[in-house]
Order: C-alpha cells, then sequence, then structure tokens
C-alpha cells in the first residue's frame, strides 16, 4: 500500500486525501520508514501537488496535533511569519509596536536549523528570559500586558516537526507545496483570526526567484481562504542581509535600537510595513491609518516601553545583555564601490563563528556574530572596516569567501 502510493506519486498522479493521510500519519506513527518518506517528499519535490492535495496535506499536519484555544483574547488576532532570512529580526521590533497599539500578540516561534538562530534563539540570548511558557501564563501574560512570545508547543503540528527535521536532511526542504502546508498549518493550528507572511526572495533564503516567490504567495492566500483567514504578504529581498547586525545577542541590540529609532533603512522599513499590515487587519483600518498608529509609537517610545515591559515580564535582563567574545575586523583590500554583500556568504560566515546549529543537537554561542559597517553604495578604501567579527572559535576557522563585492 505504502509503495503504491510512493509510486503514484512519482508517476504523476493526483492522490486522494485517504492516500495522503495513510502515508503522513504512518509517518508520524512510525508505521512508514525514513527511506519512504524520503523518496515519498522527493517525488512531490520532482512532481509537485495539486490546490486539493495542499489542502488535505494541510488538514492533515493540522489535526496531528492539538488546536490552540485563544478564546480569552477579545478582539482580532493576528500573527506574523517569514520564511526566515539573515539578520531577520523584525518579530522582535514589530511585534512590540503591533500591541503597544492595541492589537494583541501571542507568538509561538522556533529555533533555527541552519545558518542562524531563530527567533526563540534570539530571545533566549537574553539573560534570564523564559521562552516555555505554560498554557496558563500565555493566558495570564496575554491579558496583562498584550504581548507574549514564547516557543511552540510540541502538541501543535507535531507532524510538520517530523516532517521538517526529514526534508532538512534529504535536500527536500524548498518544495513550494511543502513550503505552504508547514507554514499554514502552524499559523492554523495557532488559532489566529489573521496571518501577515513576509517571503523572503533572494540567494540567502529558501525561495530563490520572484516565480517562486509569487507561487508560494499564492498558495498561502489560497489555504488562508479555505480556512476562513485573511492572508497578507510582503515579498522581501533577501540577496543582502536584513539590517546590520546578524548573530543572537547582536540581532537583539539592533531590534532595541530600532525601537529607539536610532536605526533608518531597509529594516526599519520592512518592519513599519509588517506592523502596519498586523495593525491594520487587528483593527480593521486602512493600513496607511496603520502606518501613522504605528509610527507615532515608534517616535513617542511606546514601542520602547512594550518591548522592555515583555523583556521583563518573561524573566528577561536586557540590562546585562553583553557581549563576551574576542573582536576581529574584517578590512577592505581595495578602493572602489560597495556593489554587493552576500546574504549567504555572511550567513556561512555567522554559523562559522558558532551563531548557527547544523544539527538540532548543537549549541549556539549568542556572542557570536557580525556587525556590518558598510552599506551598498558607499565609497570604499584599501584598509577600511567593511564588518566586524565576534566570536570564541579560532580566527582560522573563519568562512570568508565572497561576501563583500567591490568595484
Ligand atoms: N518555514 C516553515 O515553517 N516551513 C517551511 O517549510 C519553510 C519555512
Amino acid at each position: 500500500m505504502i509503495l503504491d502510493i510512493i509510486s503514484k506519486k512519482a508517476n504523476k498522479y493526483e492522490l486522494t486525501k485517504e492516500e495522503l493521510e495513510t502515508i503522513f500519519m504512518g509517518y508520524l506513527n512510525n508505521k512508514v520508514k525514513d527511506y519512504q518518506m524520503s523518496a515519498f517528499l522527493m517525488a512531490i519535490c520532482i512532481n509537485d501537488m495539486s490546490d486539493s492535495e495542499i489542502f488535505a496535506l494541510t488538514d492533515i499536519f493540522i489535526n496531528s496535533g492539538d488546536i490552540l484555544d485563544l478564546s480569552f483574547i477579545d478582539g482580532i488576532k493576528v500573527d506574523k511569519h517569514s520564511t526566515g532570512g539573515v539578520g531577520d529580526k523584525t518579530t522582535l521590533i514589530v511585534a512590540p509596536i503591533v500591541a503597544s497599539c492595541g492589537v494583541p500578540v501571542i507568538k509561538m516561534s522556533g529555533r533555527g536549523l541552519g545558518y542562524t538562530g531563530g527567533t526563540i534563539d534570539k530571545l533566549e540570548s537574553i539573560p534570564g528570559l523564559k521562552v516555555d511558557l505554560t498554557l496558563e501564563e500565555i493566558e495570564k501574560q496575554a491579558k496583562e500586558i498584550g504581548i507574549v512570545i514564547t516557543s511552540q508547543t510540541k502538541d501543535l503540528a507535531p507532524l510538520d516537526k517530523k516532517i521538517y527535521a526529514l526534508r532538512d536532511v534529504t535536500a527536500t526542504t524548498n518544495s513550494i507545496p511543502l513550503i505552504a502546508s508547514s507554514i499554514m498549518s502552524k499559523k492554523i493550528a495557532g488559532n489566529a483570526d489573521k496571518i501577515v507572511i513576509d517571503i523572503k526572495v533572494g540567494n540567502g533564503a529558501l525561495l530563490k526567484n520572484m516565480e517562486d516567490a509569487k507561487r508560494l504567495e499564492s498558495l498561502l492566500i489560497k489555504i488562508g481562504t479555505y480556512y476562513q483567514k485573511e492572508v497578507r504578504t510582503v515579498i522581501s529581498n533577501m540577496d543582502r542581509p536584513l539590517g546590520h547586525n546578524i548573530g543572537n545577542k547582536l540581532e537583539v541590540l539592533e531590534a532595541l535600537d530600532v525601537l529607539k529609532g536610532n536605526v533608518k533603512g531597509e529594516l526599519l522599513d520592512l518592519s513599519l510595513e509588517l506592523a502596519s499590515k498586523m495593525v491594520s487587519m487587528g483593527k480593521e483600518i486602512s493600513e496607511a491609518d496603520a502606518m501613522k498608529e504605528v509610527k507615532e509609537n515608534l517616535e513617542n517610545g511606546k514601542a520602547l516601553d512594550k518591548f522592555l515591559e515583555f523583556v521583563k515580564y518573561q524573566y528577561g535582563d536586557i540590562d546585562s545583555l553583553n557581549i563576551d567574545a574576542k573582536v576581529y575586523n574584517i578590512k577592505a583590500n581595495k578602493t572602489g564601490v560597495l556593489k554587493d554583500i552576500n546574504a549567504l556568504s555572511i550567513a556561512k560566515l555567522s554559523e562559522s563563528l558558532g551563531a548557527g546549529r547544523k544539527s538540532k543537537e548543537d549549541k549556539i554561542d549568542y556572542n557570536a556574530g557580525i556587525i556590518i559597517k558598510k552599506d551598498i553604495g558607499d565609497e570604499i578604501k584599501e584598509g577600511d572596516i567593511l564588518a566586524t567579527i565576534y566570536t570564541n572559535v579560532d580566527n582560522k576557522k573563519f568562512n570568508l569567501e565572497r561576501i563583500f563585492e567591490i568595484s
């Protein structure tokens, strides 16, 4: 039976929901082996899935675990997701802005696997900050301060978790139907009413070209419509890292700087856009009106206060966040104009410094990371400092290939 289902997909036939359930739930229950599921996932990567197969798979992922009950929160609950990128610390900025505008944010986030940490790793780099909250703690905190960021409970879409770990080691992460059902199942099981999704495209992202990003966008919206959840999207560039700081503690410090009003540029602009979409959906007002509120709360310090309140409530001590690492500078080896900062190369460097994990068991060094000192378009003189590196590993192990293009 399992072999028939794999052959059917390999031969480009459409599968029924029952067939998908048999193989996927069989995998969750250890009846289907890793090698069988690997072959099946590769057949999906090559032969794609129809819309009805994608809806069925999303449903199977959702029903493999619990659905969060957020009925204790009044009003519209809006969630945010990013498909993941280098230096993407927008959740740390957007969540307090949105909460300060009166839209509750209850966000379940993940740890990173790959070159850099996830939101939970970044938060955990703040001394003392607690990321594993119980449902009772989530409810109390949401009611009292309107913002919670906690790690995803193991009971939320457990099948997606198991499949994602296998995709990661079988070169099947970039299948668009698998990405769409993976993201949407977690958001729907998390029980948000409305969802904003930041789709990253570029060399440092899962999706490398605009055509794939557009296909993912259309699928996310279709799945949302199927579950009567409004989905709005942003497609953003990931050929370059987002912002100047990469690495867990350094990203928290940059997020704090944005909230203090000290940072301009792409990171601020994207954060404002995502926050406005969330506020617009949560308050059912236009995005232009939402943008006014968002900017106001950034300027009057309410968003910063909300961030500090949130960190304190979850037992974090932001004042003792210090970088404990050796410092090295990367200097320009020629004079010219900075044409490119390669996101993928920065990601590989950051992993070689200890800021990311290669396998789930690896420990992250929260101190490790990079601060990029120049922007694209800047005039560079030979010997100028392009970036500062923070690490506790031996400098012979750095991966410095093809990061800055100067011509
Ligand atoms: N993010 C997810 O949650 N799942 C994917 O498959 C890709 C990005």
